[in-house]
């Protein structure tokens, strides 16, 4: 049954591929990288999971190892001594670690703890596996993306086709509360999302849903408002347990299928927060081709409405702040 329910999610996967992959997961041991590692772990495209946390992940791998999936999971590392012989030939690394958000905190106030985390990790990648594409879900994405291009930058590794800000989970967000309100089918929807990872740098680009919907400018308005805040909402409805962790593994896990289809020759669009010349802020959110190397064309944000325009304009000046935060971190 799990298996079915996965396969749902993970509509083009091609059953019969031999592509060998390894995948890493750092931070395995928490709300996100638990349910992340077993959406991942179910994927036919990989061929090896490996598991690190600051926490033991050993009963984590235990456990995962007992599925039938042609997949390995042997490995699981704790301890950042460890964490070499984990990122040694990862083709993609995933990073969930870090503290997430209680009630009244915004992302940037998770700054000074992440930032240290995030820039230790990169560092590790940026020795052990600097070829690898890093898809980072840690907040703020903001500023943790920005400060894993600088630690590559010092290393003298850095490929900006491979440094993603993982936004997935604003455009199933996104599908989701569109599909509820007009009644349509969510897995179908295509709603792009542009811009950055938090608050108001959110855009959802509601002028641009295919198959064509009609919005009234009220439902604009209340969908952007509640797209821009849904993190906040499970925030507040976990009362202190943390953020969104369910279904942000199901966004990350859709990620992560979308680089490893990508990395075997399949053309892949998605959303992702990346280095971009499309506006004048070095880090962007739009929709990318991606391929083996990682992004091989930005794809651009179209035509927007009188709306979009505004909220982009806004919304710039912050993001741009965010940026220069997580450059001036990533540089110490
Ligand atoms: P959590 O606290 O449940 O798990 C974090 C895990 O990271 C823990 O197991 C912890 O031991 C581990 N960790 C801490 N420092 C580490 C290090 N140096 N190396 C390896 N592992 C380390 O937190 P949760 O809920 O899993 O959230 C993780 C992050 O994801 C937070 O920063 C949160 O804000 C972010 N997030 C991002 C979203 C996005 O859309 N990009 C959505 C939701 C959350």
């Amino acid at each position: 049954m799990l298996r079915v329910a996965i396969g749902l999610a993970f509509r083009s996967f091609s059953t019969c591929s031999r592509h060998s992959t390894k995948v890493s997961v750092l931070g395995a041991g928490g709300g996100i990288g638990q349910p992340l590692s077993l959406l991942i772990c179910s994927n036919p495209l990989l061929s090896n999971l490996a598991l690190y946390d600051v926490k033991d992940t050993r009963g984590i791998a235990c456990d995962l190892s007992h599925i039938n999936t042609n997949s390995r999971v042997s490995l699981c590392y704790s301890g950042s001594e460890e964490l070499e012989e984990c990122l040694k030939d990862s083709e993609i690394v995933v990073i969930p670690a870090g503290l997430p958000r209680k009630p009244g905190m915004t992302r940037d106030d998770l700054f000074n703890t992440n930032a240290e985390i995030v820039q230790s990790l990169a560092k590790a990648c940026a020795k052990y596996c600097p070829t690898a594409k890093v898809a980072v879900i840690t907040n703020p994405v903001n500023s943790t993306v920005p400060i894993v291009a600088e630690v590559f930058e010092s290393a003298g590794v850095y490929d900006p086709r491979k440094i993603f800000g993982v936004c997935t989970l604003d455009t199933v967000r996104a599908k989701k509360f569109v599909a509820d309100l007009k009644g349509v089918n969510a897995t179908t929807l295509h709603v792009p999302v542009i811009g950055g990872h938090s608050g108001i740098t959110i855009l959802p680009l509601l002028s641009q849903i295919t198959p064509k919907l009609s919005l009234s400018s009220e439902e604009i308005c209340s969908l952007t408002e509640r797209i821009q805040n849904a993190g906040t909402e499970v925030v507040n409805a976990k009362a202190g347990g943390g953020s969104a962790t369910l279904s942000m593994a199901y966004a990350g896990a859709l990620f992560t299928d979308a680089l490893l289809r990508a990395g075997k020759g399949d053309p892949v669009v998605e959303c992702a927060y990346v280095e971009s010349n499309i506006t004048e802020v070095k880090f962007f959110s739009s929709s990318l081709l991606l391929g083996p190397e990682g992004v091989t064309e930005h794809l651009g944000f179209g035509t927007l409405s009188a709306y979009e325009e505004d909220k982009l304009r806004a919304l710039l000046p912050e993001l741009d702040r965010n940026i220069t935060k997580g450059l001036q971190f990533g540089k110490q």
